[in-house]
């Protein structure tokens, strides 16, 4: 039905739009007009007024203006009537209900049915004897009756046909269930969720709009998510989000967790800010719904591989959608529902209250454990760190990133420019596979390339090995040009492919570096391959030797025999000692 225009007058006339307003953006008094960043775009520089004389907004990054219902219905993408409802019932007014458009009333009776649904896993994982494990399980990870009913946390039965059953006879037609996304597409009469604990997925204003379920007996996944349906679309919603609201609009920050039970923990702790996606990465989309309510993103995932390429990704996303984003380093292995349950509430709070700045737990990460920087912490750098420093929109800062990375790195500030912006070009070279190079390779092209891979060893190496060693012309043009960089302390790429004239030399070694072949057991591999040459350097000149000695000894009375005699020698000891260094290195 209609809602009356005298209604939608007086629910305008109650409403206050700076309060409206103002709970998702930043006001600032500025003469008559209260000015902030938009909600509706990421902009960094505030461009959204907000009148409250005329009762008006409007944004000049997205062009969008109105009064209250257009904006509530844009900040939360609502239709006109659900933005009338939730303005009149923050104003006191009461609506007739009921509309006429069939898609609205299907959408009302979903939302409808989703909330009578939890109400009833609540009830049973409350006072239902089959629910006594969850209630125990839920126990034992320390999270309090208080907590589960802040969460509505529930219990769906292992029975499989109790749900219909149910819904039947609350009037439900089986045409209905079946489109509801509860019950198995091959038996519509069937639950999705048995013997499960039911995490409901709240809407911002807080319908219950989906489920998350943790297995209880040893059937199926451990958690079980809702599909989507016309109500939720799993990126774009966030568990706990309904919960954290007040606090995240308070502290304008948000703690982005990895699962449903951190949420919990977190809560556990007094942390009442903090969401998780739904089963799968951070997107673009979660990341532009919490910046309607926040500047700045904690990130809380596990320090494993997996957690770390989790971090660094959403932190790419945040920081494009203008968020800060920090890191709570968290002890390898453990998430925030482990240190609850296995250190206390007191310790959690305290694991969240420190945080670092992304770009400082992505370098720390990079370095972690080594002294300098290892082939894979290089990798690390160009997959990790560059991408995260070319999501920041500040110029000034991304170039202050990359002078605190070079000095940390030890590498030449402008060298580590030169990097970071031919690396924004390889990005794309990246993707096209790339073949491995046609060309023979010798093992001395192998360890130029390795060492061109891994610079560290360049010092090693030419302790070791000198020009005279490499039969590959390719490699001693590569040799060359290493030693003039490493006498100029050049490191980067560039200017070593500069003293390169050879353009298939160039392109072998662009080629094989895009290769991740160099970055591991790298030092082994050089010091292989040094070992290898260095023999066969040495055979080589022990050949010579003997073949000038049997010359000598054939003209009789040559004087020369002596000098190659004690040549022959001096190789000999040279091959004893480059064996017992190897030997020895590689019983390391
Ligand atoms: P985890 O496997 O890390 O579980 O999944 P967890 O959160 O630590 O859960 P507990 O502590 O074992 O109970 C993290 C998140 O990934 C999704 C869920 O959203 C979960 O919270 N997930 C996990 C699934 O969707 N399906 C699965 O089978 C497992
Ligand atoms: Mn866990």
């Amino acid at each position: 039905m209609k809602i009356p225009d005298h209604v939608i007058d007086e629910i305008a006339r109650k409403t206050d739009i700076v309060d409206l307003v103002g709970r998702y953006v930043a006001l600032r008094r500025q003469g008559n007009e209260y000015v902030g960043k938009s909600p509706f775009t990421n902009e960094k520089t505030p461009s959204f007024f907000v009148n409250p004389d005329k009762g008006v907004y409007h944004c000049f990054s997205s062009n969008k203006g109105g009064g209250v219902f257009s904006f509530l219905m844009e900040v939360e993408k609502l239709s006109f009537r659900e933005a009338a409802e939730m303005l009149a019932e923050r104003a006191g007014i009461e609506l007739q209900q009921a509309s006429d458009d069939p898609h609205e009333r299907r959408r009302r009776s979903m939302i409808e049915l989703y909330n009578r649904v939890s109400g009833s896993f609540r009830y049973l994982f409350l006072s239902s004897d089959g629910a006594a494990a969850s209630r125990s399980y839920m126990q034992g990870r320390s999270i309090s009756n208080e907590i589960l009913e802040a969460y509505a946390v529930g219990y769906a039965p292992a029975d499989a046909k109790w749900l219909h059953q149910f819904l039947l006879r609350k009037q439900y037609t089986a045409e209905f269930l079946s489109q509801t996304g509860l019950f198995t597409r091959r038996d519509a009469t069937r639950a999705l969720f048995q013997d499960r604990i039911m995490f409901p997925i709240h809407s911002a204003r807080g319908d219950v709009i989906a489920f998350g379920g943790r297995r209880m007996g040893d059937f199926g996944p451990k958690y079980l998510n809702s599909a989507d349906t016309p109500l939720f679309h799993k990126g774009e919603t966030l568990y706990g989000l309904f919960q954290a609201l007040q606090q995240m609009r308070q502290s304008r920050t948000v703690y982005l967790a990895e699962g449903y039970m951190d949420v919990l923990a977190l809560a556990q702790a007094g942390i009442k800010n903090a969401v998780a996606p739904l089963g799968t990465a951070f997107t673009e989309r979660q990341a532009n719904l919490v910046r309607r309510y926040v500047d700045t993103v904690i990130l809380l995932f596990d320090a494993d591989s997996a957690g770390l390429r989790a971090t660094s990704k959403a932190a790419v996303l945040a920081e494009a959608a203008g968020l800060d984003c920090e890191v709570c380093a968290l002890p390898a292995g453990s998430d925030p529902a482990d240190i609850l349950e296995q250190s206390g509430a007191g310790e959690l709070q305290k694991t969240a209250m420190y945080t670092i700045k992304v770009f400082d737990y992505l370098l720390n990460q990079s370095l972690t454990g080594r002294d300098e920087l290892s082939s894979s912490g290089r990798e690390f750098v160009l997959t990790e760190l560059f991408p995260y420093i070319r999501s920041v929109e500040s110029a000034v800062k991304r170039d202050g990133m990359l002078q605190r990375l070079a000095d940390r790195l030890g590498i030449d500030r402008e060298a580590m420019r030169e990097d970071f912006f031919r690396g924004s070009e390889r990005s794309e070279i990246r993707q096209p596979a790339t073949q491995p190079t046609r060309e023979p390779a010798t093992i001395d092209l192998f360890l130029m390339l390795a060492t061109i891979a891994n610079r560290q060893f360049y010092s090693f190496v030419r302790k070791t090995l000198s020009l005279g060693d490499l039969r590959d012309e390719r490699a001693k043009e590569v040799f060359v040009a290493l030693e003039e960089c490493y006498r100029r302390e050049e490191e980067s790429m560039e200017s070593l492919l500069a003293r390169i004239e050879q353009p298939e030399t160039v392109q072998i070694i662009t080629e094989r570096l895009l290769s991740d072949e160099f970055s591991v057991n790298a030092d082994k591999a050089i010091r292989d391959a040094v070992f290898r040459i260095k023999e066969r350097s040495l055979r080589e000149q022990q050949r010579r030797v003997d073949s000038q000695l049997r010359r000598a000894h054939a003209a009789t009375g040559d004087t020369g025999i002596e000098d190659l005699l004690q040549e022959k020698m001096v190789l000999n000891r040279e091959l004893q000692k480059l064996r017992v260094i190897f030997n020895d290195r590689t019983a390391e």
